[in-house]
Parts: structure tokens; C-alpha cells; sequence
């Protein structure tokens, strides 16, 4: 029978350069779409999958992340003896929001280093992995999507998109043949081949990973063989490419919109659209905008 996944293990530990100077003392995870930090939106994410865990990978000068999912009495006390019934419910319910635990990543040695430091925690279970910087619009949870073809074939799965040739280069992309499911041929693929950060000339297809994993624990055994790859960092691309020898991968095309807040412009992107979309602020920030006349 196929195990449900309870955790989702949040990599939060990199420099953020590309946001310096911003990140120099807070955590890109933290830097505000409209009004939420980027990780709440992955950890609602989570919870609207079904998730009951979150593990946060965190590293130095990242307490701020844990702050925020920690229950803050001061402002709890001040917001209630001011009759801030609003904000004192908005407050509450990130504390609520979900059970949080914590692993360290003492260096950013890479994305697959820091979801060996989740081990401890995760156990000998599947589990699933959200990097907070790939914000995903969609009807469904991108990671619910996933975690129903997990459910199906009990084999890890990982979010494709489809990405133009120029920007290929950044990502980790699949070698990856289409398979029949839900009556289509779209969307789900079982991976053939997986490389990290190619040349635009030697990618092997224009589909590339995005920030959502659902992992067999015997990821695990995989991180710990492999060497540093691309960048000198543990590559978790790597890390797949390695598991795929013993068992085999899926990826599935998900449907929704996503953003990539982890870099300026697309942050820019979707924070305007975010703003757009909310019945507080979209109609007056519409109009500004067509204001600007560009
Ligand atoms: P990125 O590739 O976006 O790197 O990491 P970064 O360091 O956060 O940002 P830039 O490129 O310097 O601007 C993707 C995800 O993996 C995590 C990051 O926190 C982010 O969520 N990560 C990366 C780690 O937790 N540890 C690492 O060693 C590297």
C-alpha cells in the first residue's frame, strides 16, 4: 500500500543573492507578496495538499522565519488590549497555521545538501519538498497535484514546465517520454534522463523542474553517494539522477501559473498580479496603474 505523505521539507537556508542587498539580513523567504511572506505561501500550500508536518531547513540569520510561524505574546497582548480583533485573527492564524519543526544547514553547500539535513526529521517515510521561492497560482495545489500521481504509482514525483530555450539554462531539466494518465498524454511523463543547469545546446527537452518534489526516503542514500556537481554544491538534481538507476521517476506537468519570486523580475511579476487579484487593494492598484500610461 502506498504510504501518505505527512511532511514537506522546506529548503530555506541559501544566500538569496540575487536580492542582495535585502537578504543581507533577512531571508529572501521572508521577503512579502503584497503582505505574506513567500514561505506562508508555500506552507498554505502544503497544508491545502493535505500535509501535516513542515520541516524548515534553515541556516544562519534565518530566525526570522521561525519568529513568524512562532506564537509573537507581545503583539498578541498589544493587538487584543487595542481591540485589533482583525489583525490580532490574522496574527493567530499563522501560528496555527500548521505544525513546525526546524533542521540546520550550517553551509549552503546546495539544495540536495540541504534536504539531507532534513533526514532526522523526515524518517523512513515518503515526503515532499517546496521550495518557497517558486510561487504557484493554480485551482488545485501544484503539490496536491503531485501527490495524487504519487498516490498512483508510489514512485517520487517532480513539477515540469515548459521553459523557452534561453532561460533552459537555469534549471534542472528531464530527458522524459509521455505517459498515458487521466485519459491524456499531456501532462504526466516518466523521466528518462535528468541534468542540472545544461547548455541551451545540450538540454535534452524544454522541460524543466520546478520547486516541487514529492521524495522517497531513499533519496537519502542517493545525496549521500553523490559528489558535488554543478556549482560545487549537492545538486538534488543529482541526487534523482543517482536514484533513477534503482527505481523509477515521474514528472507531471502541473497545471497553474508560477512565478519565480526568488528572482527580481519575477518577484515584480507577481507581486503586481497578486495585488490585482486581491478584493482589498486590486480595483484602486488597477487603476494606478493605468494611470502610469505606459
Ligand atoms: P536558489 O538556487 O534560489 O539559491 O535556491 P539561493 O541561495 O536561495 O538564491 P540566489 O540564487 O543566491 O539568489 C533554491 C532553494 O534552495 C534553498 C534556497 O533557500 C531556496 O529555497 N537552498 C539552496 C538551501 O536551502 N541551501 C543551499 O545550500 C542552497
Amino acid at each position: 500500500m502506498t504510504r501518505k505523505v505527512r511532511k514537506a521539507v522546506f529548503p530555506a537556508a541559501g544566500l538569496g543573492t540575487r536580492f542582495l542587498p535585502a537578504t543581507k539580513s533577512m531571508p529572501k523567504e521572508m521577503l512579502p507578496l503584497v503582505d505574506k511572506p513567500l514561505i506562508q505561501y508555500g506552507v498554505e500550500e502544503a497544508k491545502h495538499s493535505g500535509v501535516q508536518n513542515i520541516i524548515i531547513v534553515t541556516g544562519r540569520g534565518k530566525t526570522a522565519i521561525e519568529d513568524h510561524f512562532d506564537v509573537s505574546f507581545e503583539l498578541e497582548h498589544l493587538l487584543e488590549s487595542r481591540h485589533k480583533k482583525d489583525l490580532l485573527a490574522i496574527v493567530r492564524s499563522v501560528s496555527d497555521l500548521i505544525d513546525v519543526s526546524y533542521a540546520r544547514q550550517k553551509e549552503a553547500l546546495g539544495l540536495g545538501h540541504a534536504v539531507l539535513r532534513a533526514q532526522a526529521l523526515v524518517g523512513d517515510e515518503p515526503f515532499s519538498v517546496i521550495l518557497s521561492d517558486d510561487i504557484i497560482d493554480s485551482d488545485t495545489p501544484c503539490l496536491r497535484q503531485l501527490l495524487d500521481v504519487y498516490e498512483f504509482y508510489s514512485a517520487p514525483v517532480l513539477a515540469l514546465m515548459e521553459v523557452p530555450k534561453e532561460s533552459i539554462s537555469a534549471y534542472g531539466v528531464v530527458d522524459a517520454e509521455p505517459v498515458a494518465h487521466n485519459g491524456g498524454r499531456d501532462r504526466l511523463y516518466r523521466i528518462r534522463n535528468l541534468v542540472e543547469k545544461p547548455k541551451a545546446a545540450d538540454a535534452p527537452s524544454n522541460l524543466a523542474i520546478i520547486g516541487r518534489y514529492v521524495l522517497t526516503p531513499d533519496i537519502f542514500t542517493s545525496l549521500e553517494t553523490i559528489p558535488p556537481g554543478s556549482g560545487g554544491e549537492i545538486q538534488l538534481t543529482d541526487g534523482l539522477k543517482h536514484l533513477l538507476r534503482s527505481r523509477p521517476i515521474y514528472g507531471y506537468k502541473f497545471e497553474g501559473k508560477r512565478y519565480d519570486a526568488g528572482d527580481k523580475q519575477g518577484f515584480l511579476q507577481a507581486t503586481v498580479e497578486f495585488a490585482l487579484k486581491r478584493h482589498d487593494l486590486g480595483a484602486n492598484f488597477l487603476q494606478y496603474l493605468k494611470s502610469l500610461k505606459l
